[in-house]
């Protein structure tokens, strides 16, 4: 039986999508969450690498409480540190290489234009901090690592944005969101997608430059309060209720973690090595829209 693709995240948005993809195209995958796999538990990730022989793997598992852990700096660096830099090691040892996700928020938003890869990142809180400390680990543990930051994750189903957005819409006619924070959404199906493709072709022998930092989102940009508006749009050609969605400044909308607010990143580097560009956002939005809506919807 050939090696599978060891997922970790367990039923996070990423390592679900990861999974149903990597089953759809017929490849052998296996997914690990916690207890059997906690970055917490350090013997927990020595274990579950040894049970699953694999033949790469992918790191969506992370503390992704961007405000919780302004108050857990060190359950934080734990599993966005600690835990990736070990997976780092066993993917070195056993020469197989590893696709660790991180984040736009490694970087502070004050560029004024989409971050490439080579800007100098600095992080405006503990979630971003140990994002970064986790991407500089796996680079230097593992020669084999392709890191991929992405931003506004979102999928059917699980805690983020547009789930928030139709939970509250259903409820009030009107919602404040915040207008001044530009970035990219990503959903979790076209990053799956878009990793998959990476691993097939480090499985056919790495491109030049196929190793080391890329950044991987959602096509174009918008604010939240525009992915909110865009979310309100979609939903209601399903006949979801529209509330009237008031644009106010972050600082009208306190949080204990900063936001950059600006993260957009240029994703042309992804393009160039790996030929890959995720979608258009809106695009995507209306997909994973309708698969809510319409669950027999194939593919997201
Ligand atoms: N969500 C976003 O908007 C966003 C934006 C930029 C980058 N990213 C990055 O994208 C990747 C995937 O994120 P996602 O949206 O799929 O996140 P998610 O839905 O929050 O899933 C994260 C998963 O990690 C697991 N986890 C948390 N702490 C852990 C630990 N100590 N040990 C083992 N597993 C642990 C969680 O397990 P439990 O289910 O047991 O809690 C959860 O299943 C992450 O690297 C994240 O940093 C996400």
């Amino acid at each position: 039986m050939t090696a599978p693709i060891l997922v970790t995240g367990g039923s996070g948005q990423l390592a679900t999508a990861l999974e149903a993809t990597a089953r759809e195209r017929g490849l052998p995958v296996r997914r690990v969450g916690r207890p059997e796999f906690d970055f917490d538990r350090a013997a927990t990730i020595d274990a579950a690498f040894a049970a699953a022989a694999p033949a790469l793997v992918v790191n969506a598992a992370a503390y992704t409480a961007v405000d919780a852990a302004e108050g857990d700096a060190e359950g934080a660096m734990r599993a966005n540190r600690d835990g990736p830099a070990r997976l780092a090691e066993l993917c070195a040892a056993a020469g197989i290489p590893l696709i660790h996700v991180s984040t736009d928020y490694v970087f502070d938003g004050t560029k004024g234009a989409p971050y490439v890869e080579t800007d100098t990142p600095a992080p405006t809180g503990v979630y971003g901090a140990s994002k970064l400390a986790g991407e500089q680990a796996v680079l230097a543990a593992c020669p084999h690592s392709v890191v991929l930051r992405t931003s506004w994750v979102y999928a059917p189903a699980g805690k983020n944005f547009l789930r928030t957005m139709l939970n509250a819409g259903a409820k009030n006619p009107r919602l404040r969101v915040v207008a001044d924070q530009r970035g990219s959404p990503t959903a979790a199906a076209d990053l799956a997608d878009a990793i998959l493709l990476i691993a097939h072709r480090l499985g056919q022998g790495a491109p030049a430059d196929g190793f080391g930092l890329f950044h991987a989102c959602g096509g174009g940009w918008t604010t939240w309060h525009g992915f909110a508006e865009a979310i309100f749009e979609e939903a209601a050609r399903h006949g979801a209720p529209v509330p009237a969605v008031e644009p106010i400044a972050t600082a009208e909308w306190p949080t204990p973690a900063r936001r950059p607010a600006d993260s957009r990143l240029d994703c042309g580097k992804l393009a160039r090595v790996f030929g890959i560009r995720l979608p258009p956002w809106r695009d995507s939005l209306a997909r994973t829209i309708d698969a809510i809506f319409s669950p027999s919807t194939p593919g997201r």
